[in-house]
């Protein structure tokens, strides 16, 4: 789970914004309605939304895209910058060539190349029109903060930066009018332009090579794209293609819908890094652009076309519920986990996940199912399901083997056709994860 250079997302699961923070953020956005051009900042601010450009440009309890937000490397941290319209400290002086070199191509006015940390591999098919809203938005719709760009915590001479010049001109595209044509329906076009532009779903969804450029930018260049990224912060970014197991080949375009615009669906609940894809992000989309990712996603094939099909088998429940708990980890779910996910492992619709044919339960990693029950989760309220609900941390009182068994229990249950885990495997992950203690009532002691 090593963090590296170009795992663009890595700490935006840190960036969550103050409420304050919105609210001067929103004041100021209103306020944009009284200039001349306010449609196409509206539309900017859309668009910055689309992008989540918020996410990485605001550190916890920062003032929006004033920057800062720490994000680590092997050979050093590196911060994202001010973007807002701060004459000295933001980018107020930027052309808007300047603006869209940088967003679209990674290059700075000084002509230093940006660390795709910044997703402009992404953001290079991004259209004119759309440049040009962003670029009244960040003029005209964001407030001004005065904010120092921090310098890189890299030692010279790996802080030089002429060797990313050398990797964007390897690996990033040239910005080229996006071709929506090759689309023959013009919803799954814009689907396209989405997910493979501002979207970035790519920069987390999509393997990466060694040299760490995502294999596939395009569903025009091959089956690994969005075929499942590797873990970032211990979250694991699943299959978009339709493998039926493991990716969304189980879901409709209502399913993908709900899950972007909510959090939630049927079959799953957002955690790890796509709480904040979707808090920042996606529950803003409006409801056309929504379908669209969704008609889009649904036109990528299985990746892998020998992957079997789901269906519910109910062996496992009926054990459970005649009261035997004899296979792996069977015991370990019955007294932790079967008050909310249930003996059939069909959960609470939209409260608590089913855990019987979801692709993050069986999927090839079992990294985020590990995580998942070691440091627990929260389902996030969003505007369409503002309920929150909690998934207990179970680190602090489970063995590794305990964990290890009801994984395995979980990943082999309901139909569900994951490999087994070992108590190594819990192990690994529990030293990169953050798992925290309840306190306990006064006088009582933890035995291990
Ligand atoms: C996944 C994280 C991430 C996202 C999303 C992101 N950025 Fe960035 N951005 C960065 C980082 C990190 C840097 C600094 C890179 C460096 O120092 O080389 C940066 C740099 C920039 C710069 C160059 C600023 C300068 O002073 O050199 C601009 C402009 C910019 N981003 C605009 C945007 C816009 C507009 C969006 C949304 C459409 C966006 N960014 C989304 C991480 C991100
Ligand atoms: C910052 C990294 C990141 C970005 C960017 C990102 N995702 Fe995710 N996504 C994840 C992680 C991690 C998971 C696994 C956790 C979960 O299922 O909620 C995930 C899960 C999902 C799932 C649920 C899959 C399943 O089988 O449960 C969908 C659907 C999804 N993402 C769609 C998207 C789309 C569409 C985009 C682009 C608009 C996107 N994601 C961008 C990190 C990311
Ligand atoms: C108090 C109720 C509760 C208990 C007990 C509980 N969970 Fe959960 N579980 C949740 C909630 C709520 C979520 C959704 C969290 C989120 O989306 O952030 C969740 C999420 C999950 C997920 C991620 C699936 C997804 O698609 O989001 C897995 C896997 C999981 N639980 C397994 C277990 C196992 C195994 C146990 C027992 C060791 C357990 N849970 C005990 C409530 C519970």
């Amino acid at each position: 789970m090593k963090k590296n250079l170009f795992s663009a997302c890595a700490n935006v699961a840190r960036a969550t914004v103050s409420g304050a923070a919105i609210a001067t953020f929103t004041s100021f956005a209103a306020h944009a309605a009284e200039l001349p051009n306010a449609a196409l900042v509206a539309h900017g601010e859309y668009l910055a939304r689309a992008g989540d450009c918020i996410a990485c440009h605001t550190p916890q309890g920062g003032k929006p895209f004033a920057g800062g937000l720490k994000f680590d490397t092997p050979i050093g941290a590196i911060y994202s910058t001010n973007i807002t319209p701060d004459a000295n400290t933001g980018i107020g002086k930027w052309s808007y060539d300047d603006f869209a070199r940088a967003v679209r191509q990674g290059v700075r006015p000084n002509g230093e190349t940006l660390y795709p940390a910044m997703p402009y591999p992404s953001y290079a098919r991004l259209s004119d029109d759309d440049m040009k809203a962003l670029y009244a938005y960040f003029m005209h719709g964001v407030a001004p903060v005065q904010a120092q760009n921090r310098a890189v915590d890299i030692p010279w001479p790996l802080s030089m930066r002429w060797p990313l010049g050398a990797w964007r001109m390897l690996f990033a595209p040239k910005v080229q009018a996006f071709d929506g044509a090759h689309y023959n329906d013009a919803i799954v076009a814009r689907g396209a332009y989405l997910v493979q532009g501002l979207g970035h779903c790519g920069a987390c969804h999509t393997p990466r090579a060694r040299t760490m450029q995502e294999l596939a930018l395009t569903d025009r260049e091959g089956d690994d794209f969005l075929a499942g990224g590797g873990p970032i912060d211990g979250w694991v970014p699943s299959s978009l293609r339709g493998n039926p197991r493991t990716g969304l080949g189980s879901w409709n375009e209502d399913d993908i819908v709900q899950f972007l615009k909510a959090g939630r669906n049927l079959h799953t609940a957002a955690f790890g890094g796509m709480t904040d894809v979707v808090q920042h992000s996606m529950q803003h989309m409006n409801d056309a652009d929504l379908l669209a990712i969704a008609r889009y996603l649904k036109t990528l094939p299985a990746s892998d076309p020998k992957e079997t099909p789901y269906a519910y088998d109910p062996a496992a429940a009926n054990k459970l519920q005649n009261g035997d708990a004899s296979a792996r980890g069977a015991a370990v779910y019955r007294d932790n986990c079967m008050a909310c996910h249930r003996s059939d492992g069909r959960g609470y619709t939209r409260v608590f996940p089913a855990l019987g044919g979801n692709p993050v339960v069986q999927g090839k990693d079992p990294t985020s199912l590990i995580h998942v029950l070691l440091s627990g989760s929260a389902l996030e309220g969003t505007k369409s399901a503002p309920s929150s609900f909690t998934m207990p941390a179970f680190g602090w009182r489970l063995s590794d083997q305990e964990v290890a068994d009801v994984s395995t229990f979980v990943r082999a249950s309901w139909g569900n056709a994951g490999t087994p885990v070992s108590a190594e495997d819990v192990a690994r992950v529990r030293k990169t994860v953050t798992a925290s203690t309840p306190a306990l009532p006064p006088g009582a002691t933890l035995k291990r």
